[in-house]
């Protein structure tokens, strides 16, 4: 049986036991992932996991965003290996790179491995505590609750080309959007659906601010932005200022619903890849579905199985990769 989360005030709990919807390719690696990987050998493990999350999100409540974006950008940057966390000292790994700029959340995942290489030493792959700590990130949150997959070993390769070349742009069209995404092997509903992660957290003026002024390169706005939230991220984001936050979600900042896809419906989404899917007829349906509150079922179900996907991205199991004590280490 999976292992089931719950956290208090959890409004829905989802076992996903199989993946069927999805498109992605299984091969002979991704087959190795399983449900409760660790029970004979650290039993209890995602408990751990999940107590000491709670208290590091007790003391920051931003925390949650910061460490689900770093599970997306651990996965899109060669595979879920933990990579993004190693460090070099010429600049040239994953995290030097400039859309990982912003991540956050490195410090937490290592506190959370210390713990759990006192309880079980050289058995739990980091890669495996980002893949449930986004889990947790997201039912904490308020978020729908999901079975993770484990068996993930770490990489020791970390190369800042990969992060160039694999995530995302913030400007990115549905038709650019949906390459990225299936260069990992993930279907065009997985990108709409991953998108809503963006229920969560901030983005920092730049990722935005050609909306504002620069659009087409004329110095304009983007039409499509709803005149009064225009006006508000004008005032707080000034040309040239690099340091402001804004929410990604300003209606509910800080809690995973169904207010990501409102926002994208009535023309405030923070970031231009985010509006865009209401540029697309497929994408825009799914996003007005969205706007009733009676499918956050939908969403929630979707949403487990999107997350589940992802995780399954180049994926190191078996004798592949390493189990290290401790994450963030200098690879040059
Ligand atoms: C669809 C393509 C995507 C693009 C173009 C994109 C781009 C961005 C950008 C530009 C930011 C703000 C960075 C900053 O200014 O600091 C951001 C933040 C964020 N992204 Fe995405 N993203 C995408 C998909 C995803 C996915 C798939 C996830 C997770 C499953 C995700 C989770 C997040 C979270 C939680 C934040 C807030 C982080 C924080 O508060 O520190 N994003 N994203």
């Amino acid at each position: 049986m999976a292992s089931q989360l719950m956290f208090r005030g959890s409004r829905f709990l989802l076992l996903v036991l199989v993946v069927a919807s999805s498109t992605l390719m299984m091969d002979t690696t991704t087959a190795q992932l399983q449900y409760d990987f660790y029970n004979t050998t650290c039993p209890g493990v995602e408990d751990l996991v999940r107590a000491e999350l709670l208290a590091l999100f007790a003391a920051d409540v931003t925390l949650p965003a910061g460490l689900l974006r770093l599970h997306f950008h651990d996965c899109f940057g060669a595979g879920c290996d933990a990579a993004l966390l190693l460090k070099s000292h010429n600049g040239t790994a994953q995290r030097d790179a400039d859309p990982n700029s912003t991540v956050r959340g490195y410090e937490a995942i290592e506190a959370v491995k210390a713990k759990v290489e006192e309880a079980c030493p050289l058995v739990v792959s980091c890669a495996d505590i980002m893949a449930m700590a986004a889990r947790d990130a997201v039912n904490y949150t308020q978020g729908p609750a999901y079975a993770v997959e484990t068996g993930r070993r770490d990489g020791n390769v970390s190369r800042k080309e990969d992060a160039l070349r694999f995530l995302p742009p913030a400007d990115g069209n549905v038709t650019v959007l949906t390459q990225y995404f299936a260069a990992q092997n993930l279907s065009y509903k997985d990108m709409v659906v991953l998108s809503a992660a963006h229920s969560i957290g901030v983005a920092h003026c730049p990722s935005f601010s050609n909306r504002l002024y620069n659009y087409t390169g004329a110095g304009d706005q983007d039409p499509s932005l709803d005149a009064d939230y225009a006006k508000n991220l004008t005032a707080k984001c000034k040309p040239g200022n690099v340091a402001t936050v804004q929410p990604l979600d300003p209606t509910t900042p800080s809690t995973f619903d169904l207010g990501y896809y409102n926002n994208v419906y009535n023309h405030r989404a923070l970031l231009a890849s985010d509006a865009a899917l209401l540029n697309d007829s497929l994408s825009g349906a799914y996003v007005q579905l969205m706007t009733n509150a009676s499918s956050v079922d939908v969403f929630f179900a979707d949403f487990a199985v999107s997350m589940i996907n992802m995780g399954r991205i180049g994926v190191r199991t078996g004798t592949d990769g390493e189990i290290r004590a401790t994450c963030a280490i200098y690879v040059d």
